[in-house]
């Protein structure tokens, strides 16, 4: 499948998602964000996919944000429908994926962008990344998840005070937050992502995809994470994953795992 806004390539288990608009440093308009839906949803299908990772082209932006010039004439119905929608479509849907999803921060992850990286299962950042959620500098406020997933990630003072400045945290102040969970220097961003991904990949899909979402599971309301996890961690009793586990251990073996 080939996509007009991204590249998507696989590699010894490795989906890695390249978000590819440089002139417009890799803003996220409706066909990107249709484009991310569909390449997620492929490599999360693919068999040979342990990890994906998304990052942007070029060494000045992950994502700019949300395309502000598609957005800048809506009126009320529109501005709820837009958040609604990529909601739906991306970022809701990345926080659920099975398969885990690592954002690597190239640079710039503002507005939408920093709600992707937020709604990826976690992030690494070059030493030159720059975050921050400035949509009340447009007068709107986050509308991909950024109100809900900043206050998670860094705590409510922190995500009251970016959000309240509109200003940017550089990477060294993200890695203090806990927004970020590792700095590198740029040249090494993929490579020492991929390092974080064969260490994943040594381990078992299900009980890695059960984890997510009982981890996911805590921060939903109505959902009673303790609950969610009794339930999940006995399903994994009755998994080829537990039973390939446990023999490969009791047998001072390497556990066999296949998605
Ligand atoms: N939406 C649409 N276009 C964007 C964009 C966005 N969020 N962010 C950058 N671009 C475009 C610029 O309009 C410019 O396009 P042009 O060359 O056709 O005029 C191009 O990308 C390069 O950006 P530019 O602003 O010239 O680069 P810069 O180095 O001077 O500044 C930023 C970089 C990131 C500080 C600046 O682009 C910016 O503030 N972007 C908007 C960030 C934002 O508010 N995001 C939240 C949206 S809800």
């Amino acid at each position: 499948m080939t996509f007009n806004n991204l590249l998507l390539e696989t590699h010894e288990g490795v989906a890695t998602i390249t978000i590819n608009r440089p002139t417009k440093l890799n803003a996220l308009n409706k066909e990107t964000i249709a484009e991310l839906h569909s390449a997620f949803k492929l490599a999360d299908e693919n068999t040979e996919t342990r990890v994906i990772l998304i990052t942007g082209t070029g060494e000045k932006a992950f994502v700019a944000g949300a395309d502000i010039s598609e957005f800048a004439h809506f009126n009320v119905d529109q501005g709820a429908a837009l958040a609604a929608k990529g909601q739906e479509l991306l970022f809701d849907f990345v926080e659920n994926l099975q398969t885990p999803v690592i954002a690597a921060v190239n640079g710039f992850a503002l507005g939408g962008g920093l709600e992707l990286a937020m709604a990826c299962h976690f992030r690494v950042a070059s030493t030159n990344a720059k975050m921050g959620l400035p949509e009340v500098s447009l007068g709107v406020i986050p509308g991909y998840g950024g109100t809900q997933r900043l206050p998670q990630l860094v705590g409510k003072g922190r995500a009251m005070e970016m959000i309240m400045t509109a200003g940017m945290i550089n990477a060294e102040q993200a890695l203090h937050y806990g927004l970020v969970n590792h700095v590198v220097e740029q040249d090494t961003l993929l490579e020492f992502c991929e390092g974080i991904a064969q260490k994943i990949m040594k381990n078992s899909p299900v009980a890695i995809g059960k984890a997510i979402a009982v981890i996911n599971a805590g921060y939903k309301a109505n959902v009673n994470g303790y609950a969610s996890e009794i339930e999940a961690f006995g399903a994994c009793f009755g998994t080829d994953d537990f039973k390939e586990g446990t023999t490969a251990f009791l047998e001072k073996r390497k556990a066999q795992f296949n998605k």
